[in-house]
């Protein structure tokens, strides 16, 4: 799969870890966000990284901040983008199957590393729901409120 991760400084130490492994798995991995430690606004994380997927680049984002609160608040802003904060397995299989997010969000500070590498497959390996009642409210997620 074609993958776009983006960071804040908090998340970079993960974002380049998950790299490193998703890229051994054979997933075609880019890279945006925070390009080191120093201070770098999460908000900015998921704008580029939003503009990756946009644009067709990616089929699913990977967003990292501390806690993943702040990059899923900001990524859910976007029409059509579906932003999961998940800390658990079950949760991103849900997000995918329920709520066919196309980006997942993680915090560095949350999750260990294997942890959060087991979220991010099962995320990936889940396809979504076609039940028509699954499909229909995921159609609402993006209608005008
Ligand atoms: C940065 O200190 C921290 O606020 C950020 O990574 C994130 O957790 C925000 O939601």
């Amino acid at each position: 799969m074609k993958l776009v991760l983006s960071s804040d400084h908090a998340g970079i130490e993960m974002r380049k870890w998950l790299v490193g492994k998703l890229t051994s798995a054979g997933h075609a991995c880019q890279e945006v966000g925070a390009p080191d430690e120093s201070s770098y606004d999460y908000p900015d994380a998921s704008d580029e990284l939003v503009n990756v997927l946009a644009q067709g680049q990616a089929d699913y984002g990977i967003l990292i901040c501390g806690t993943g609160i702040g990059v899923s608040i900001r990524a859910n802003r976007y029409a059509n983008m579906r932003c999961a904060l998940c800390t658990t397995e079950y949760m991103a299989a849900m997000a995918r199957e329920h709520n066919d997010a196309n980006i997942i969000a993680l915090g560095s500070r949350v999750l260990g590393t294997e942890q959060a590498l087991a979220i991010v497959h099962t995320f990936l390996g889940t396809a979504a729901s076609q039940v028509p009642r699954h499909v229909a409210r995921v159609e609402k997620l993006s209608a005008p409120v």
